[in-house]
């Protein structure tokens, strides 16, 4: 009995693989779509040149990491040698540059945690927010993008992440939930916990690649052609992976005592770091640490209320993997108040 009930499991979870593989690839991005990117890129980069010719802009965030959806908007940095300039003049002026060269909805949002300037390039109907000087975000964009390349499963389970937590409304930092970019450092820190492991951990090995940004040393092994297959040791399918991360975060994660590190590829402990308190708005409820700037909590926006909303919504989605016949119908089900 115990033999056909793990036959039809086994059945089960083929036939769940192939439904999250076509949602994984419904939601990659045409060759259009990025080849329109860049030439929005190359566009822009003229005209900054035109006022600032030393400058150069860097795609970051979703669509240069690699977990980008279709029609993500595109976040670009201007790196400026700044002088004495305020970045809100440096935003204020480049708004300008753009407005007067038919950008549509040019807006210079400066008094934001991370002033940028917004647009929208009616050409392609793309969206851009541009901000200065924000090369940490470039770097830790090239770590995620570098760890997309060992194994393809990565990409897999963060794509279903972000789809379902964006479903979900779980995907909003000023209401107290995660951004895409914890979503996929928690992704990595699960796929480093597997045994075996899928993936292993870049800055513990021989730095390859070394840059300080911003007084912070950013070094890691960053050959990684050389490390395709380090993983396939471990055959768990995407399933099974979407399975365990959601199981890990509701039942196993021990939110009290541990941070998940994925500079170190293991949880470490919130004593350690002094993170055992709420110190002013940091409550550190859920502990991701950025895997440079180290003294950063990627939890700190979870407050009381809203932990409770992300591990119910962890629960709920472990549950369906668990028990119900259609999974892949059941978890994106969009959440309604
Ligand atoms: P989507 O736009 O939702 O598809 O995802 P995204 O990858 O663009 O993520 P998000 O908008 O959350 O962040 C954009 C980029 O900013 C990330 O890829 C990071 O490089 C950077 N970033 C976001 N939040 C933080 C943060 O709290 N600390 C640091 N250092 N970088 C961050
Ligand atoms: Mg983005």
């Amino acid at each position: 009995r115990m033999f056909k009930r793990q036959m039809v499991c086994r059945r089960d979870i083929e036939r769940f693989n192939r439904s999250f593989l076509a949602i994984y690839e419904s939601l990659i991005p045409p060759e259009e779509e990025k080849e329109k990117q860049k030439q929005l890129l190359t566009m822009l980069e003229k005209l900054v040149n035109k006022e600032w010719p030393e400058a150069r802009l860097f795609l970051y965030g979703s669509c240069a990491n690699s977990f980008g959806v279709s029609k993500s908007d595109v976040d670009v940095c201007l790196a400026i040698e700044d002088g004495d300039t305020r970045k809100s003049e440096i935003l204020l002026r480049l708004a300008d540059i753009l407005q007067s060269d038919n950008l549509q909805n040019v807006q210079a949002l400066i008094r934001a945690r991370v002033p940028i300037v917004k647009l929208m390039d009616p050409a392609s109907g793309i969206s851009c927010d541009i901000c200065i000087n924000n090369v940490l975000a470039v770097v830790n964009t090239k770590l995620l993008r570098d760890y997309a390349q060992i194994d393809v499963r990565l990409r897999q389970l963060a794509y279903i992440v972000k789809h379902w937590a964006k479903s979900r409304a779980v995907n909003e930092t000023y209401h107290g939930t995660l951004s895409s970019y914890a979503y996929v450092l928690m992704c990595i820190h699960f796929l480093q916990q597997r045994r075996p492991a899928i993936l292993p951990c870049l800055q513990r090995m021989e730095a390859t690649y070394s840059v300080t940004v911003d007084g912070v040393q950013c070094a890691y092994f960053d050959q990684v052609e050389k490390l395709q297959g380090w993983g396939s040791r471990n055959r768990e399918t995407i399933a099974e992976l979407v399975w365990g991360f959601f199981y890990y975060w509701a039942y196993c994660h021990d939110y009290a005592n541990t941070v998940a590190s994925v500079r170190m590829g293991r949880t470490i402990s919130k004593r350690e770091k002094d993170w055992t308190r709420r110190v002013g708005n940091d409550r550190h409820l859920i502990c991701i640490e950025d895997p440079f700037e180290v003294s950063h909590d990627l939890g700190r926006v979870v407050d009381k209320f809203s932990i409770r909303v992300l591990r119910e919504e962890f629960e709920r989605a472990a549950d369906i993997m668990q028990h119900d016949s259609n999974p892949c119908g059941t978890l994106f089900q969009p959440y309604v108040p």
